[in-house]
């Protein structure tokens, strides 16, 4: 089985074909960073003409790279929601095209399905696990019963992870995307230096709470005098002391970070072995699942449990396509196919998918 996947959901427009025995044939990945970095953030309307502008020939080259035709291939799966409409449109309808005049099946995938399952690609996990799902747009535990089968147990109640993460890299004006400039800077700083609050630490549930953290960082920055102004981005010249003061404020978020994914998922573990009968493995994924220092806390946490912490490599982290194909390949393996009638979402819970397996 083959299986064509793409993914227009955010700011990277990307494509890939996926074997049913989980081999990578090819993988492409467009970003559009240059695009969004003079507004610090993703623009929908940019972002959805990008894709337009980009889809046909990344399709092109990821077939040409796999050595296929379409007429080789088993379905088309497309990131069908949830994300920033307009580019979802352009990858679905692409798509849709494709199986329509092929006559194949169309695959419609939830773009955090696409998530919660690539660790199946890159490991070959059995269900169920523990998913700490985090990214630019979601934070959430889960169990993942099967494709399709995902129990919500706890989620933010207000900002992702990695808006954190990127809110708090403007704020320091460490550049756009955040996340991995943030953890540059603090791969330099001392993450005791400043003294961070920990929202919902030691509270009831598995819910999380990011946004009192933040406004925390744009205190400490403010105070510290390292808050930068509105459009003032990394490398704008900087005085002595500052940029140490700034790596310094990254440790210290990114720690507050990790002591609360780790005492969340440390709950959840618990919990989770009491309703399975199995502590875990715990597996995260997400783009967010990148952070190097947060997989090391997580691993420990899943260490003292008697679990394991299972992370797909970091390029299978962050938004790509193949994990689309991935889930596509899955579903279609469970007989999932979508009419081509389908229509594309801006919102999609897991919890409300069709179940298979
Ligand atoms: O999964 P993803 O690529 O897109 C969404 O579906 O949201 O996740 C993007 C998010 C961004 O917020 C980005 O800053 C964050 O993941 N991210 C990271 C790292 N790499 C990406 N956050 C922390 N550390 C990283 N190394
Ligand atoms: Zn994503």
């Amino acid at each position: 089985m083959v299986v064509l996947g793409i993914e227009t959901s955010c700011d990277e427009t990307a494509a890939a074909v996926v074997s049913g025995a989980g081999k990578i044939c090819s993988d492409l990945v467009l970003s559009q960073l240059d695009e969004h970095r003079p507004y610090g953030g993703v623009v929908p309307e940019i972002a959805a003409r990008s894709h337009m502008d980009h889809i046909d020939r990344l399709v092109g080259e990821a077939m040409a790279g796999a050595g296929l035709t379409y007429a080789e291939l088993d379905g088309i799966a497309a990131t069908a929601g949830p994300g920033l409409i307009g580019g979802v449109f352009v990858g679905v309808m692409t798509a849709k095209a494709i199986a329509l005049a092929w006559e194949k099946p169309f695959l419609a995938v939830n773009h955090l399905e696409g998530h919660a399952l690539s660790v199946r690609l890159s490991d070959a996990i059995d269900f169920p696990y523990l998913l700490l799902l985090v990214s630019g747009g979601h934070c959430q535990l889960l169990a993942v019963e099967g494709v399709g089968r995902y129990r919500r147990l706890g989620g933010t109640i207000d900002d992702a992870l990695g808006e954190a993460f990127d809110k708090t890299a403007k704020l320091l004006g460490l550049g756009y995307p955040g996340g991995p400039a943030v953890e540059q800077a603090a791969s330099k700083g001392d993450p005791a230096a400043f003294d961070l609050p920990r929202p919902m630490l030691g509270r009831p549930g598995l819910d999380f709470s990011f946004s009192g953290l933040k406004t925390a960082v744009r205190h400490a920055a403010d105070k510290a005098g390292v808050l930068a102004g509105a459009g003032v981005l990394a490398g704008a010249g900087d005085d002595g002391g500052h940029d140490q003061t700034r790596a310094d404020l990254a440790a210290s978020f990114q720690a507050a970070a990790g002591d609360i994914l780790a005492e969340r998922c440390a709950k959840a573990l618990a919990l989770f072995e009491k309703d399975y009968g199995t502590p875990g493995p715990l597996v995260v994924a997400g783009g967010v699942a990148a952070n190097r220092s947060l997989r090391a806390r997580l691993e420990s946490v899943a260490a003292t449990a008697g679990s394991r912490l299972v992370a797909p490599p970091p390029k299978l982290c962050t938004d790509n396509a193949a994990m689309i194909a991935w889930a596509g390949v899955e579903r279609l393996g469970l007989g999932l196919v979508d009419p081509l009638d389908f229509a594309a979402r801006p919102r999609w819970p897991l919890e409300s998918l069709s179940a298979g397996g």
